[in-house]
């Protein structure tokens, strides 16, 4: 977030804060003066084992301390932007300093997290909450621009803004019926709405074509759409959708054998799914795209194509063709957004600003990057991912378990691997994205039904662009999401821009903090080419085995030993009800992930990093620990043991406490004694 934007309010309570600061630190050195314990460095306050083999950092040598010169303030090295005082004030206010880090290290970070928030969950959400309302801000100052893409979110937000109004509504509600009549008779005849339905002149293929053209690749029968990769694909509607908390990383548990597209055609004769998929293209452009999406249609062994018995070629052929046109009209109006325009509960509340954030999550982007993002931050966690990458390989390389060939191929996974900080370079040059938008023409006097089906229609063809390697990035992908992921059958790497920002990541951030909170995402993300689904696939996302048959064994027991070790871990809303089996993935990231921002932490010249407002005698090693932790701190979970269990992801106090009881080197820093909770004996250790 740019300075700029913040600067009023916050600004009278920074200076009181460092005037408080201020007279903290004169203070401290009028009482370190007076008690003459000159010799006693900060160092010597910290908690260290005198005889552990962890170096001290350098930082008392280096700081220029002159105790002959009372009068003389030392150098300090703090960082004091606003950005590093909303840290340190997390740092302070979340933590509960009467629980023992060793016996549980989340509650003694997080334990006063809710009494310092009112949102429910952690500060991501916040932070997702936190964009919506600036968007809704931008939105409200209703400003016309040279920009098309945006005006074309100002025209949605206004027209659903407008419906907001009883009298408003009232009129769109007699017009929106029109207007998806006149859609529905464009689709084929209705039998419900055709007293003179004639069954011999329904087509299925026409009625599927003519929803395609509507930009409808999803019909009630199948959906043509993408997942996260620039391929085609023909298959169940919805069967992506669980879980939705972990969809993307957890693609592949639902997929069953990819097959050649010609098999699935085979297996559905009643179908032209080419000429359906042309029609999802924008006349136009079809000549020079059409051989380039054929190109890149993907299809697997779906039961609704493939079962023997009960496939939809059969439904087909056994439904009669009233009940056929029935459905996908039926269908057409439930998922059309046309009949929720008359839903006045859902209407009057829905929030306009997230609706533009759904449908127009590129444009969207755009205007939060270039009204509140600073652009630094994409080149300085750019750099961090070529660093994250090499910590990774280090680690490989010093593995003492993984064979020489295993080696190889790992490291030249982690080398092939590409990434996507924030958006594509692509769209930084001025205008590029706005081009994109050339072919999608909205008018004030447009119905809210009739922008949406617009904008529908364009996110199809734009998704067939993209399909065809004509823009680099997918117009349905939720960029807008405070989220970074992994893409398994790209091995490809995503960060996106507001995981990018304050507080989860500032440019002032000394690199530790940096370290301990992006840098341990990114280390996650590039773990999860090395998670149980990751491993089956080699550089290019290729399934392909590439481990020899002792190291996969052993890798075997070291993710089992993860597995076991959340069915035994007793979580404090969840208790030993846990089940690793579904959570291993994650569990595997996040031990690579806290594994790599260490090793980057090790590397650091500490006596050069900046300290943080109120911990100058607080060692920067257990700062990395406390930071890394703030990510997870988060309100009670109310969820049921049901839907914990569906998760992809462990609890978030089995992500601070698990992973960390994992590490020797948080052992150390905090000087837990072997046998306490954040020390067993036992630990778990991948590579
Ligand atoms: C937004 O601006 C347009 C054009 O300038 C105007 O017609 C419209 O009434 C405005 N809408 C609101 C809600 O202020
Ligand atoms: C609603 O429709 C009536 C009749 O067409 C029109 O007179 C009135 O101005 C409309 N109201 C609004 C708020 O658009
Ligand atoms: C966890 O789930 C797996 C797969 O459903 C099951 O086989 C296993 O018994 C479960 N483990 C525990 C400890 O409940
Ligand atoms: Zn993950």
């Amino acid at each position: 977030m740019s300075a700029k934007e913040k600067i009023s309010n916050p600004l009278v309570a920074l200076v009181i804060f460092l005037g408080i600061i201020a007279i903290a630190i004169l203070t401290t050195i009028l009482i370190s003066r007076a008690g003459s314990h000159l010799d006693k460095s900060h160092e010597a306050l910290i908690a260290y084992p005198k005889s552990g083999s962890t170096a001290p950092r350098g930082k008392t040598t280096a700081r220029p301390q002159t105790p002959d010169v009372p009068a003389t303030v030392p150098l300090r090295n703090v960082c004091e932007s606003p950005e590093c005082i909303t840290l340190a004030h997390q740092l302070h206010n979340w933590a509960d300093p009467s629980v023992d880090p060793c016996v549980n290290f989340y509650e003694y970070s997080c334990g006063k997290y809710n009494e310092h928030t009112v949102v429910e969950g952690t500060r991501s959400t916040k932070k997702g909450l936190i964009i919506q309302k600036l968007l809704r801000e931008f939105l409200l100052r209703n400003r016309t621009t040279t920009s098309k893409s945006e005006n074309t979110m100002q025209m949605l937000f206004n027209t659903c803004e407008r419906l907001k109004d009883p009298e408003v509504f009232k009129n769109n509600t007699e017009s929106v019926v029109k207007e998806v009549y006149k859609d529905i008779q464009s689709f084929g005849s209705w039998p419900l709405a055709d007293p003179n339905w004639d069954a011999s002149k329904f087509d299925l293929n026409e009625m599927l074509r003519n929803l395609a053209k509507h930009g409808r690749g999803e019909n009630g029968l199948f959906e043509i759409s993408t997942h996260y990769s620039p391929f085609l694909e023909v298959a169940p509607i919805d069967y992506r959708k669980k879980p939705a908390k972990s969809l993307k990383e957890f693609r592949y548990e639902y997929d069953s054998e990819k097959v050649k597209f010609s098999e699935l055609e085979a297996k559905v004769p009643s179908i032209d799914l080419r000429k359906i998929i042309d029609n999802l293209m924008h006349p136009d452009k079809k000549s020079s795209i059409k051989s380039k999406v054929e190109n890149r249609l993907v299809a697997f062994e779906h039961s609704l194509f493939f079962d023997k018995d009960m496939n939809l070629n059969k439904i087909i052929q056994s439904t009669s063709a009233q009940d056929l046109a029935n459905f996908l009209i039926i269908y057409y109006i439930d998922t059309s957004g046309g009949a929720l325009s008359m839903d006045e509960h859902f209407t009057m509340n829905r929030k306009c600003e997230n609706e533009v954030i759904k449908f127009l999550p590129r444009a969207s982007l755009r205007v939060f990057v270039r009204n509140y993002f600073d652009k630094e931050n994409l080149k300085i966690v750019s750099e961090m991912v070529e660093e994250t990458k090499q910590n990774f390989i280090e680690m490989i390389q010093e593995s003492t378990w993984l064979h020489e060939e295993t080696k190889k191929n790992a490291i030249l996974k982690v080398e092939k691997m590409r990434k996507m900080i924030g958006y594509p370079e692509e769209f930084e040059k001025a205008g590029a994205l706005d081009k994109t938008f050339e072919t999608l023409n909205v008018f004030p006097t447009d119905s809210h039904y009739t922008i949406m089906n617009k904008i529908k229609r364009f996110v199809t063809e734009q998704t067939m662009e993209y399909v065809a390697l004509e823009t680099p990035l997918d117009p349905k992908e939720d960029v807008m999401e405070v989220n970074a992921f992994y893409v398994n059958d790209e091995n490809y790497l995503n960060i996106l821009v507001p995981f990018l920002d304050d507080p989860l990541f500032d440019s002032t951030y000394p690199t530790y903090a940096k370290l301990a909170g992006t840098g341990a995402t990114l280390g996650h993300e590039t773990g999860h080419g090395f998670d149980p689904w990751g491993i089956t696939r080699d550089e290019n996302g290729e399934k392909r085995d590439w481990w020899t048959p002792e190291d996969s064994e052993e890798y075997d027991r070291r993710v089992e030993c993860m597995v076991e070790q959340y069915n035994e871990y007793d979580d404090p809303d969840f208790g030993k009800n846990l089940n690793g089996s579904y959570t291993k993935l994650e569990m595997v990231a996040d031990g690579f992930g806290a594994e790599t921002a260490w090793r980057a932490f090790k590397k650091l010249d500490l006596s050069r990093e900046p300290e943080i407002i109120g911990f100058d005698e607080y060692s920067m090693e257990k700062l990395f620990f406390r930071i890394f932790a703030l990510d997870y701190c988060t309100s009670r979970d109310t969820s049921t043991l049901e839907e914990v269990l569906e998760r992809g992801h462990p609890t978030d106090s089995f992500r601070v406490n698990g992973v960390f009881s994992n590490m020797k080197a948080f052992a150390k820093t905090f000087n837990c004694p072997v046998g306490t909770p954040m020390n067993p004996e036992k630990k778990c250790e991948l590579f």
